[in-house]
């Protein structure tokens, strides 16, 4: 063998070493885990042939605990670039068969270098990860990088979508890289993530519970809010970021990209001139509004399971990708509550950071009264919400289906606060408040001096319903630029969205906000 060929066959067999991770054994665990491995999850997430690896030779440099004699190439963690339908995406995936995936110095460094490269050029990065978190042998070191990747995170936040893929363990401070980042996409029953786990807590709190209790999927996508998003299996989860980084734009410079449609714009929708039942306190499925006015009723929820009061979700509108933040009267009658004002502030600031048009359907009684809400802070909360519409840029344009009372009213992207676009459906109420409350506080004691109390509380009660539940005093003030009729609802905001595609509008320049955290 010539020296040149030896020299290719000496990089093959460095490269083969890289790619062969952790070892058959190893790679069988995880499958026999239902887990594909780092570089299969890497395949199937980019487009075929499209992945380009980098860093396959990088090596850890710990030499403590004999781990001299135990060098993988590649250190735990497969890094690179490819394409998604085509357009270019940095991605890292973590190998739990080298080391556990756990996070030492170099591991983390090859991270670095990825999200580096994503705010340089401007590209999304989705991380799949799958550790045992610090590496412990590295000691310090991993936990250095692991702030390394934090801080990366922050700076890329609102610069190029980041979305995190848990497909394992993900424990201690190392879900806080996912938490920074705009999406979490969990595995159920694989994916884990928590502070402490459930050793540590028995040991200070005593109390028992599950891994999957615990940190899995299900709860943190209907308790806590900490994931976006549950996949049954590896497979759906990163076809699940496949559709998702097609919705958005490469970085906060660009427009989200254009899905052709053979949906007319000006479809009429029918089904919404009669979809708001005849009494006011009957709930329908805002999820069938959505369907109604979005392209080819496609419509991707965006934590589905988790405070369901609220929707927020991506669609197309006319081609154009769209955010949608809307009231669910069918649960607790559409209220504003604590994880309703998390969850919708942080899809509104999302995008407006990625130029993504915000569609608002309000159909709100209120902000859910009640010790737990106001001693957990609903007034913080609740401003949240405030803040991310008022600061907010992107087109906004809101439709009020039904009732819009009180503070929520100005909350949910009113006029006020700069809604660009406000129109109601007749069935619109928009008042400080309800008229059966409204009446008990300015009538107490017409009602309670009545010759026959019922009856006059009930005229009261029609009185202030005909004089106040209806968008005209609104749209006589000029606080609705229009009230429309439901069927037309798709048609009218498709032109007012075309209509508002070039707006600019500036804030005054600052550092950055105090948002009320
Ligand atoms: C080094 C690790 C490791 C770690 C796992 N391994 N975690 N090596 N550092 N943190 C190795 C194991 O030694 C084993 O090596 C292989 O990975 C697989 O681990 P197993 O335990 O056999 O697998 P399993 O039974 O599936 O359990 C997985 C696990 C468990 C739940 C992740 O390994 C575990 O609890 N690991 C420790 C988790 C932890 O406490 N990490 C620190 C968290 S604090 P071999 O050679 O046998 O295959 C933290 C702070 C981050 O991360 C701070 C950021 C600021």
């Amino acid at each position: 063998m010539s020296s040149t060929e030896q020299r290719l066959q000496d990089l093959r067999n460095r490269k083969a070493r890289s790619e062969a991770g952790g070892g058959q054994a190893r790679v069988d665990a995880q499958h026999n885990r239902g887990k594909m491995t780092a570089r299969e999850r890497m395949e199937m997430l980019l487009d075929d042939g499209s992945f380009q690896e980098i860093d396959a030779l990088v090596e850890h440099r710990c030499r403590d605990f004999n781990m001299d004699t135990n060098v993988i190439p590649g250190d735990g963690v497969v890094t690179g670039h490819g394409t998604i339908n085509g357009r270019e995406v940095f991605a890292f995936a973590q190998d739990f068969t080298v080391y556990g995936g756990s996070l030492g110095e170099m591991h983390g460094l090859k991270i670095c270098k990825v999200l580096d490269m994503a705010l340089k050029t401007g590209r999304p990065v989705i991380g799949m990860n799958d550790s045992g978190g610090a590496r412990i042998q590295e000691g310090v070191a991993s936990l250095g990088s692991y702030a390394e990747i934090f801080f990366r995170n922050v700076r890329a936040s609102g610069v190029v979508p980041q979305i995190s893929v848990i497909m394992g363990p993900c424990a201690g401070g190392a879900v806080y890289s996912p938490a920074i980042t705009d999406f979490v996409i969990m595995v159920d029953q694989t994916a884990h993530m928590f502070i402490t786990g459930p050793e540590v807590i028995k040991t200070v709190t005593n109390e028992v519970v599950s891994f999957e209790d615990l940190g899995g999927a299900m709860t943190h996508g209907s308790k806590s809010g900490v994931s976006h998003f549950t996949a049954s299996d590896d497979e759906s989860a990163l076809a699940l970021a496949r559709e998702l980084t097609d919705l958005l734009p490469q970085n906060n410079l660009e427009r989200p990209p254009t899905k052709k449609t053979s949906d007319p714009i000006d479809r009429k929708c029918d089904v919404l001139d009669t979809i708001i039942p005849d009494v006011a306190t009957k709930p329908y499925d805002v999820l069938d509004v959505i369907a109604e006015i979005l392209d080819d009723g496609g419509f991707l929820e965006v934590q589905a399971d988790w405070a369901q009061n609220i929707v927020v979700g991506f669609g197309h509108l006319g081609s154009q990708t769209v955010g949608v933040v809307a009231n669910q009267p069918k649960v607790l009658a559409g209220c504003l509550d604590i994880d309703a004002s998390d969850k919708a502030a942080r899809f509104v600031r999302f995008c407006d950071a990625f130029n993504i048009p915000l569609i608002t359907l309000e159909d709100v009684p209120g902000f859910l009264p009640g010790t737990n809400q106001e001693w957990g802070g609903i007034i913080r909360h609740g401003a949240k919400l405030l803040y991310a519409y008022a600061e907010a840029t992107v087109p906004k344009l809101t439709v009020i289906l039904r009732k819009a009372y009180g503070g929520a009213y100005d909350v949910m992207s009113s006029k006020h606060i700069r809604g660009d676009y406000n129109v109601a459906w007749p069935t619109g109420e928009l008042a400080v408040m309800g008229a059966d409350g409204a009446v008990e506080i300015i009538h107490k004691r017409r009602i309670a001096h009545a010759r026959n109390a019922e009856q006059e509380r009930a005229r009261l009660t029609e009185d202030f319903n005909e004089k106040f539940a209806n968008p005209y005093k609104a749209a006589a003030l000029g606080y609705l630029d229009d009230v429309i009729e439901p069927s037309e609802t798709r048609r009218r905001l498709a032109r007012a969205l075309a209509m508002l595609m070039d707006k600019e509008e500036l804030r005054p320049a600052r550092k950055h906000g105090n948002i009320p955290l």
